[in-house]
């Protein structure tokens, strides 16, 4: 779009692609996320009405299962990750209007009045189809949780429905010797209804929307995405909305046991946090947004992955269901890291966390934004590249403008910007900027707004390096143009962090606080300060080195060992439900001696121990060690016992508590032995 075409005030509706809940925000999300956040900085700043939703994706089998083995209900669950999430995106400066849940009753709302819709205009059918079934957990196997010997080249613990080795493609149930990865069990095939979405039957429709352009005069999509979607068309299917339970999710009205596939709920999540914003404010109304005749403007930044989702699926499902649809998805290509894949074993799967342990939000929004385009190629995140750019361009260009002049302003000249602006062609280059550096913007040029900003820099530089104030202001007669010189300078510097605001928002609001300014949005880069006040400057950022980034590399790949263990194979022995610690407190743990051990006539598992509690006390206890343990091997060791469960009678006496252990059984069985210096009798706690 163009400057001219432009109306006042613009309602826009803005969002990134919703995180899965069962995953840690990376830095590969977050070029999403600061790629959306600047657009969107960017149209608040000139004045637009615009809002930036997004929420958490909670449902689906993963969530499901990943909540299982940190012994966890799905909704307690999705509640820590959301809130982990949260506080990543608020260090990251990702300014969200509103930040939601899939899990949400709007959610449930919407997805449920949205399918009974499509169900009444005939987009909906159901068919019975044949799926491999996890007998022992009795449930249906998505694809990536079966695991098998690729029919074609047989090679070994290939997931789903394609081989990583040789690139096959299969159905699940091609696989040879396929088992379940959730229990290990070899799955059957079973039938089930399932239900289907009518995606052929919006064939027309997409291909209108695909050559047609937004009320603004753009494309729908970009030009790659565009060749996409043609191949795609040619191909359409019926979309398998429906998965059985169990399942985390909304259930299908008037099914039983039937719920929603997470990619139908997911993308009405942008809906419904939207919808939870304007309940929460009384300024804005959803159907002036979503209504079939809205006028306002929704963008979907997407990464290519989701493509399909996101300008097949969800347009169709928003038109059959009588909503307006997208004005534009726009999608962006995928990080990697020194010119590879994000790598775990080489500490290049950076978490969004980690990185913020080791550096500022901005460092990171610079250089994506300084190399963002709006196409969708890869991204190459270089860490010697960034480093670099860091330093030259923020620390070296930028912020030495404001500190090469504030000194003297503050220390020679009352902290008062100059009366006369020299230099007015100088100066109005940097005002003149404005609406093409707004263009970049807008078009998502991200990468020639940062180029152009930093030659103004550049050329800021030059020009104090050549006028050399800190000798001007020696002399008396020259101090005045010392004076004049710094204040250009001040006003230059003014004008770039006005253009880089929507990128580095922080910097921003230090030099609103320097500057003595009560607002710094786009327009404010037109007005130029003469006889103004200004604070003294405090330093606003400092160089990096490689060494934090060595430093970072080695905490994520310490990270992921941790992470390596909960991604493991299922344990068939999930963490029990969470207790409080009064349930805790309520088990006497104690050290206990052996006093003696010996074995049980009959008894081919147990051994009779006594136990000694100190000050005289002794329990009987019978324990199933037999098979790891001989009897002379224990006598004089301490342990701990479980001193106050209930006595239990055995076929052998009495039992008046357990030793603790750990293991399989058989030979692997451990007993646990205190560190040196424990008494018997002592409280374990
Ligand atoms: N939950 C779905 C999206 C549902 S939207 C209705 C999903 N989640 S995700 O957590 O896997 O990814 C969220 C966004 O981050 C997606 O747009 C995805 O493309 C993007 N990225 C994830 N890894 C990425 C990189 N390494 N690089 C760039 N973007 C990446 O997909
Ligand atoms: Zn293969």
């Amino acid at each position: 779009m163009t400057a001219e075409n432009q109306p006042t005030q613009r309602k826009i509706l803005v969002t990134s692609a919703l995180p899965y809940a069962n995953g840690d925000i990376h830095i590969g999300h977050l070029l999403e996320y600061v790629q959306t956040d600047i657009w969107v900085r960017f149209q608040k700043s000139r004045g637009h009405q615009c809002f930036y939703v997004c929420a958490d994706d909670t449902h689906g089998t993963p969530v499901m299962l990943r909540a299982e083995k940190e012994g966890k209900t799905p909704e307690a669950f999705i509640q820590e990750s959301q809130a982990a999430h949260e506080k990543d995106f608020k260090d990251a400066l990702i300014g969200f209007d509103n930040y939601y849940t899939t899990h949400s009753q709007e959610s449930k709302e919407l997805t449920q009045s949205i399918y009974l819709k499509l169900k009444e205009a005939g987009h909906i059918s159901s068919k019975r189809i044949n799926q491999l079934y996890d007998p022992e957990k009795n449930m249906f196997l998505p694809d990536r949780f079966v695991q098998g010997t690729c029919p074609k080249c047989k090679s070994e613990d290939q997931y789903g429905d394609n081989c990583d080795n040789c690139g096959a493609t299969y159905t699940t149930t091609e696989l040879i010797n396929p088992k379940s990865a959730v229990s290990g069990a070899t799955p059957i095939t079973k039938e089930s209804e399932h239900f289907f979405f009518d995606l052929k039957g919006f064939e027309g429709f997409l291909r209108d929307w695909l050559s047609s352009e937004t009320l603004e005069g753009t494309p729908h999509v970009q030009p790659e995405v565009q060749n996409k979607m043609n191949e795609w068309l040619d191909d359409l299917r019926q979309w398998d909305i429906s998965r059985d339970a169990p399942y985390f999710g909304w259930e299908i009205p008037g099914e039983k046991d039937k719920y929603f596939y997470v990619w139908l709920d997911a993308p009405i999540g942008y809906m419904a946090s939207f919808k939870n914003l304007c309940d929460k404010r009384d300024d804005i109304n959803f159907d002036d947004y979503w209504g079939k005749d809205s006028d306002a403007e929704v963008y979907h930044f997407i990464g290519k992955d989701i493509i399909y989702f996101h300008t097949l699926f969800w347009p169709s499902v928003l038109k059959g269901a009588g909503y307006r649809t997208p004005s534009a998805v726009w999608a962006h290509g995928f990080v990697t890291v020194n010119g590879n894949k994000m790598s775990k074993s080489k500490g290049t799967f950076i978490k969004a966390r980690t990185y913020l342990e080791h550096f500022r939000p901005e460092f990171l929004r610079y250089y994506y934004a300084a190399k963002l385009s709006s196409r969708i190629d890869d991204f190459d995140l270089n860490l010697e590249d960034f480093v670099q750019r860091v330093n030259s361009d923020l620390v070296g260009k930028l912020v030495n403008i404001a500190s090469r002049c504030a000194g003297f302003i503050t220390k020679q000249f009352d902290g008062k910007l100059s009366d006369t602006i020299i230099e007015p062609e100088l100066m109005s280059e940097f005002t003149e900027a404005s609406e093409t550096l707004a263009e970049h913007y807008e078009n998502r040029d991200f990468g020639r707004a940062v180029k152009h900003i930093m030659a103004l820099a550049d050329k800021a530089n030059a020009y104090i390096a050549n006028e050399e104030p800190w000798k001007l202001v020696k002399n008396d007669e020259t101090k005045e143009r010392a004076h004049q010189v710094c204040s250009l300078g001040i006003n230059m510097f003014k004008a770039l962090t006005t253009y880089l605001a929507p990128v580095l928002p922080e910097l921003a609001g230090k030099v609103q606080d320097f500057l003595k300014l009560d607002t710094l949005n786009w327009a404010s880069a037109q007005e130029v300060l003469s006889g103004h006040e200004i604070n003294k400057f405090k330093p606003m950022m400092q160089r990096i080195d490689m060494k934090q980034v060595e430093a970072m590399i080695e905490d994520s790949k310490e990270d992921l060992q941790e992470e390596a263990k909960l991604d493991a194979p299922q344990l068939d022995d999930p963490i029990k439900d969470e207790i409080e610690f009064g349930d805790f407190d309520k088990i006497d743990l104690r050290i206990a001696k052996i006093a003696k051990a010996e074995h049980v006539e009959g008894a081919d598992k147990l051994l009779k121990l006594q136990l000694d509690l100190g000050q005289g006390v002794t329990k009987q206890v019978f324990a199933g060690i037999k098979s790891a343990y001989n009897p002379e091997d224990l006598e004089g060791k301490l342990t701990v016992m479980v001193a106050n469960l209930a006595p239990r009678k055995m076929r052998f006496g009495m039992s008046e508590g357990m030793v603790l252990a750990a293991g399989p059984g058989g030979k692997d069985l451990w007993i646990m032995n205190p560190d040196e210096g424990a008494q018997p009798g002592m409280r374990v706690k």
